[in-house]
Protein backbone atom coordinates (compact mmCIF):
# COMPACT_ATOMS: atom_id res chain seq x y z
CA UNK A 1 0.00 0.00 0.00
CA UNK A 2 1.22 3.63 -0.97
CA UNK A 3 2.61 5.73 2.40
CA UNK A 4 1.46 9.03 3.36
CA UNK A 5 4.55 10.06 2.70
CA UNK A 6 4.42 8.86 -0.99
CA UNK A 7 1.33 10.28 -1.42
CA UNK A 8 2.30 13.88 -0.29
CA UNK A 9 4.95 13.08 -2.63
CA UNK A 10 3.06 13.55 -5.33
CA UNK A 11 0.70 16.09 -4.12
CA UNK A 12 3.38 18.80 -3.69
CA UNK A 13 4.62 19.26 -6.94
CA UNK A 14 0.90 19.37 -8.25
CA UNK A 15 0.22 21.85 -5.60
CA UNK A 16 2.79 24.26 -6.50
CA UNK A 17 2.21 23.95 -10.25
CA UNK A 18 -1.33 24.41 -9.43
CA UNK A 19 -0.62 27.40 -7.57
CA UNK A 20 1.78 29.12 -10.33
CA UNK A 21 -1.10 28.75 -12.39
CA UNK A 22 -3.94 30.31 -10.46
CA UNK A 23 -1.08 33.62 -9.42
CA UNK A 24 -0.70 33.52 -13.93
CA UNK A 25 -4.35 33.80 -14.07
CA UNK A 26 -5.01 36.38 -11.60
CA UNK A 27 -2.36 38.56 -13.11
CA UNK A 28 -3.95 38.31 -16.30
CA UNK A 29 -7.70 39.49 -14.79
CA UNK A 30 -10.31 37.56 -12.73
CA UNK A 31 -13.72 37.31 -13.78
CA UNK A 32 -16.91 35.57 -12.45
CA UNK A 33 -17.51 32.27 -14.83
CA UNK A 34 -20.73 31.40 -12.72
CA UNK A 35 -22.58 31.05 -9.40
CA UNK A 36 -23.46 28.89 -7.30
CA UNK A 37 -25.17 28.09 -3.74
CA UNK A 38 -26.47 31.83 -4.37
CA UNK A 39 -25.20 35.43 -5.96
CA UNK A 40 -21.68 35.50 -3.80
CA UNK A 41 -20.88 32.07 -3.93
CA UNK A 42 -18.91 32.31 -7.43
CA UNK A 43 -17.09 30.55 -9.31
CA UNK A 44 -14.03 31.61 -11.64
CA UNK A 45 -12.37 30.41 -14.81
CA UNK A 46 -9.03 29.96 -12.89
CA UNK A 47 -11.10 27.47 -10.37
CA UNK A 48 -11.99 25.39 -13.16
CA UNK A 49 -8.55 25.08 -14.74
CA UNK A 50 -7.25 24.98 -11.80
CA UNK A 51 -9.21 21.57 -10.87
CA UNK A 52 -8.60 20.35 -14.67
CA UNK A 53 -5.26 20.67 -13.91
CA UNK A 54 -4.70 18.86 -10.65
CA UNK A 55 -7.23 16.02 -11.97
CA UNK A 56 -5.01 15.69 -14.85
CA UNK A 57 -1.66 15.49 -12.77
CA UNK A 58 -3.22 13.28 -10.18
CA UNK A 59 -4.19 11.10 -12.82
CA UNK A 60 -1.19 10.71 -14.78
CA UNK A 61 0.71 9.30 -11.85
CA UNK A 62 -2.03 7.78 -10.14
CA UNK A 63 -5.03 6.74 -12.98
CA UNK A 64 -6.64 4.20 -10.34
CA UNK A 65 -7.40 6.49 -7.63
CA UNK A 66 -10.54 8.63 -6.78
CA UNK A 67 -11.30 12.21 -7.18
CA UNK A 68 -13.47 14.39 -5.13
CA UNK A 69 -13.35 18.00 -6.13
CA UNK A 70 -15.40 21.69 -5.65
CA UNK A 71 -15.84 22.00 -9.25
CA UNK A 72 -16.14 18.88 -10.76
CA UNK A 73 -17.62 15.74 -11.02
CA UNK A 74 -16.94 13.23 -8.19
CA UNK A 75 -14.84 9.45 -9.18
CA UNK A 76 -14.80 6.69 -7.21
CA UNK A 77 -11.78 5.21 -8.54
CA UNK A 78 -10.43 1.58 -7.71
CA UNK A 79 -7.03 1.61 -5.40
CA UNK A 80 -8.45 2.78 -2.35
CA UNK A 81 -6.94 6.32 -2.28
CA UNK A 82 -9.34 9.33 -2.96
CA UNK A 83 -8.04 13.08 -3.87
CA UNK A 84 -10.19 15.86 -2.03
CA UNK A 85 -9.41 18.78 -3.92
CA UNK A 86 -10.54 22.78 -3.11
CA UNK A 87 -8.54 24.19 -6.18
CA UNK A 88 -9.24 27.58 -4.61
CA UNK A 89 -10.05 28.03 -1.20
CA UNK A 90 -10.86 32.12 -0.78
CA UNK A 91 -12.43 32.26 -4.11
CA UNK A 92 -13.92 35.64 -3.24
CA UNK A 93 -10.53 36.62 -2.04
CA UNK A 94 -8.77 35.81 -5.15
CA UNK A 95 -11.43 37.72 -6.86
CA UNK A 96 -10.81 40.84 -5.19
CA UNK A 97 -7.06 40.30 -5.34
CA UNK A 98 -7.16 39.76 -1.51
CA UNK A 99 -3.81 36.98 -0.94
CA UNK A 100 -5.55 34.77 1.12
CA UNK A 101 -6.64 32.38 -1.00
CA UNK A 102 -5.04 28.71 -1.88
CA UNK A 103 -4.50 25.21 -3.21
CA UNK A 104 -5.81 22.30 -1.05
CA UNK A 105 -5.04 18.88 -1.50
CA UNK A 106 -5.37 15.89 0.39
CA UNK A 107 -5.04 12.53 -0.02
CA UNK A 108 -7.73 9.81 1.44
CA UNK A 109 -7.07 6.36 1.74
CA UNK A 110 -10.27 4.12 3.30
CA UNK A 111 -11.66 7.28 3.92
CA UNK A 112 -9.35 8.72 6.23
CA UNK A 113 -7.27 11.79 5.30
CA UNK A 114 -3.56 10.59 5.76
CA UNK A 115 -1.83 13.86 3.55
CA UNK A 116 -2.98 17.13 2.91
CA UNK A 117 -0.85 19.75 1.27
CA UNK A 118 -2.12 23.82 1.30
CA UNK A 119 -0.40 26.21 -0.88
CA UNK A 120 -0.98 29.91 -0.62
CA UNK A 121 0.49 31.47 -3.78
CA UNK A 122 -0.79 34.79 -2.69
CA UNK A 123 0.79 34.68 0.79
CA UNK A 124 3.95 32.69 -0.58
CA UNK A 125 3.23 29.66 2.26
CA UNK A 126 2.89 25.97 1.92
CA UNK A 127 1.58 23.87 4.80
CA UNK A 128 1.99 20.29 4.70
CA UNK A 129 0.93 17.19 6.70
CA UNK A 130 0.90 13.36 6.73
CA UNK A 131 -0.90 11.64 9.09
CA UNK A 132 1.81 10.54 11.91
CA UNK A 133 4.15 12.47 10.44
CA UNK A 134 3.72 15.79 11.84
CA UNK A 135 3.30 19.24 10.61
CA UNK A 136 4.86 21.77 8.29
CA UNK A 137 4.97 25.25 7.34
CA UNK A 138 7.26 26.28 4.32
CA UNK A 139 9.21 23.05 4.91
CA UNK A 140 9.46 24.02 9.31
CA UNK A 141 7.52 21.67 11.98
CA UNK A 142 5.18 23.92 13.43
CA UNK A 143 2.76 23.43 16.14
CA UNK A 144 -0.46 25.23 17.74
CA UNK A 145 -0.88 28.17 20.32
CA UNK A 146 -0.78 27.04 24.24
CA UNK A 147 -3.98 27.15 25.56
CA UNK A 148 -5.48 30.11 26.73
CA UNK A 149 -8.36 31.35 28.75
CA UNK A 150 -11.50 31.61 26.88
CA UNK A 151 -11.82 35.39 27.34
CA UNK A 152 -8.50 35.35 25.84
CA UNK A 153 -8.87 33.17 22.15
CA UNK A 154 -8.61 34.80 19.27
CA UNK A 155 -11.34 32.89 17.17
CA UNK A 156 -11.42 32.51 13.39
CA UNK A 157 -14.83 32.24 12.02
CA UNK A 158 -16.68 32.46 8.99
CA UNK A 159 -19.88 32.17 7.09
CA UNK A 160 -22.16 30.88 4.71
CA UNK A 161 -23.35 32.19 1.60
CA UNK A 162 -27.36 31.71 2.17
CA UNK A 163 -28.43 35.18 3.35
CA UNK A 164 -31.25 33.50 5.99
CA UNK A 165 -28.08 31.25 7.16
CA UNK A 166 -25.59 34.06 7.98
CA UNK A 167 -28.19 35.83 9.50
CA UNK A 168 -28.58 33.07 12.02
CA UNK A 169 -24.25 32.90 12.17
CA UNK A 170 -23.72 36.28 12.64
CA UNK A 171 -26.19 36.24 15.51
CA UNK A 172 -24.15 33.23 17.26
CA UNK A 173 -21.00 35.13 16.23
CA UNK A 174 -22.32 38.77 18.24
CA UNK A 175 -22.72 36.15 20.92
CA UNK A 176 -19.32 35.26 20.37
CA UNK A 177 -17.31 38.19 20.40
CA UNK A 178 -17.53 39.87 24.02
CA UNK A 179 -16.76 36.60 25.41
CA UNK A 180 -13.44 35.95 23.50
CA UNK A 181 -10.15 37.96 22.68
CA UNK A 182 -11.45 38.89 19.37
CA UNK A 183 -12.94 37.05 16.06
CA UNK A 184 -11.62 37.49 12.28
CA UNK A 185 -13.34 36.07 8.94
CA UNK A 186 -10.30 35.76 7.02
CA UNK A 187 -12.34 33.99 4.00
CA UNK A 188 -10.53 30.58 3.88
CA UNK A 189 -11.27 27.18 5.63
CA UNK A 190 -8.08 25.73 4.45
CA UNK A 191 -5.94 28.98 5.55
CA UNK A 192 -8.32 29.27 9.05
CA UNK A 193 -7.17 25.97 10.02
CA UNK A 194 -3.80 26.67 8.89
CA UNK A 195 -3.74 29.52 11.26
CA UNK A 196 -4.68 27.61 14.10
CA UNK A 197 -1.99 24.73 13.10
CA UNK A 198 0.57 27.19 13.02
CA UNK A 199 -0.80 29.40 16.17
CA UNK A 200 -1.67 32.23 14.48
CA UNK A 201 -5.01 31.88 15.94
CA UNK A 202 -6.81 30.22 18.70
CA UNK A 203 -9.37 28.29 17.39
CA UNK A 204 -11.87 27.94 14.53
CA UNK A 205 -15.49 27.47 14.05
CA UNK A 206 -17.55 27.49 10.66
CA UNK A 207 -20.85 25.61 9.93
CA UNK A 208 -21.32 24.55 6.23
CA UNK A 209 -18.35 23.90 4.55
CA UNK A 210 -17.26 21.18 2.70
CA UNK A 211 -15.01 18.08 2.16
CA UNK A 212 -12.73 19.85 0.14
CA UNK A 213 -12.49 22.98 2.27
CA UNK A 214 -11.38 21.32 5.26
CA UNK A 215 -9.75 18.07 3.97
CA UNK A 216 -6.12 19.65 3.87
CA UNK A 217 -5.98 22.17 6.68
CA UNK A 218 -7.64 19.54 9.18
CA UNK A 219 -5.17 17.04 9.05
CA UNK A 220 -2.15 19.59 9.24
CA UNK A 221 -4.60 21.13 12.30
CA UNK A 222 -4.23 17.87 14.01
CA UNK A 223 -0.71 17.08 13.25
CA UNK A 224 0.58 20.65 14.81
CA UNK A 225 -1.56 19.08 17.97
CA UNK A 226 -5.04 20.61 17.34
CA UNK A 227 -7.98 18.80 17.49
CA UNK A 228 -10.08 18.84 14.32
CA UNK A 229 -14.21 17.84 14.59
CA UNK A 230 -16.68 17.93 12.42
CA UNK A 231 -20.01 18.30 14.42
CA UNK A 232 -23.55 17.91 13.51
CA UNK A 233 -26.17 21.04 14.02
CA UNK A 234 -29.50 20.94 11.82
CA UNK A 235 -28.15 22.57 9.16
CA UNK A 236 -25.04 19.96 8.20
CA UNK A 237 -21.90 20.02 9.48
CA UNK A 238 -19.76 22.80 11.97
CA UNK A 239 -16.21 22.61 11.49
CA UNK A 240 -14.46 23.17 15.32
CA UNK A 241 -10.80 23.22 15.67
CA UNK A 242 -8.74 24.22 18.63
CA UNK A 243 -5.77 22.96 20.97
CA UNK A 244 -6.25 19.48 22.48
CA UNK A 245 -6.36 20.71 25.82
CA UNK A 246 -8.91 24.14 24.63
CA UNK A 247 -11.11 22.07 22.58
CA UNK A 248 -14.24 21.04 25.17
CA UNK A 249 -14.02 24.31 26.88
CA UNK A 250 -14.03 25.93 23.53
CA UNK A 251 -17.18 23.37 22.28
CA UNK A 252 -18.83 23.96 25.71
CA UNK A 253 -18.75 28.05 24.94
CA UNK A 254 -19.92 28.10 20.81
CA UNK A 255 -23.24 25.71 22.42
CA UNK A 256 -23.79 28.62 24.79
CA UNK A 257 -23.77 31.27 22.15
CA UNK A 258 -25.77 28.56 19.82
CA UNK A 259 -23.12 28.32 17.59
CA UNK A 260 -23.62 24.69 17.70
CA UNK A 261 -26.37 22.90 19.34
CA UNK A 262 -26.98 22.27 23.10
C1 LIG B 1 -15.16 29.04 1.06
C2 LIG B 1 -14.14 29.60 2.01
C3 LIG B 1 -14.84 30.49 3.03
C4 LIG B 1 -15.88 29.75 3.79
C5 LIG B 1 -16.85 29.06 2.88
C6 LIG B 1 -16.14 28.22 1.83
P1 LIG B 1 -14.49 28.62 -1.49
O1 LIG B 1 -14.57 28.21 0.09
O2 LIG B 1 -13.45 28.57 2.67
O3 LIG B 1 -13.94 30.98 3.99
O4 LIG B 1 -16.54 30.65 4.63
O5 LIG B 1 -17.67 28.24 3.67
O6 LIG B 1 -17.08 27.69 0.96
O7 LIG B 1 -15.91 28.77 -1.95
O8 LIG B 1 -13.73 29.88 -1.56
O9 LIG B 1 -13.78 27.45 -2.08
Amino acid sequence: MVSPAQLLETALPVAREAAALIARMRREGVEVAATKSSDVDVVTAADQACEQLIRERLARVRPDDGFLGEEGDDDRGTSGVRWVVDPIDGTVNYLYGIPDHCVSIAAEVDGQIVAGVVVSPGLGIEYAATRGGGATRNGEPMAVRSVVPLGQMLVATGFGYEAHVRAEQGAGVARLVPRVRDIRRRGSCALDLCAVAAGEVDAYVEEGTHAWDHAAGGLIAAEAGARFALLSSPRGEVVVCAPEGAFEDFAGLLRECGLLPG
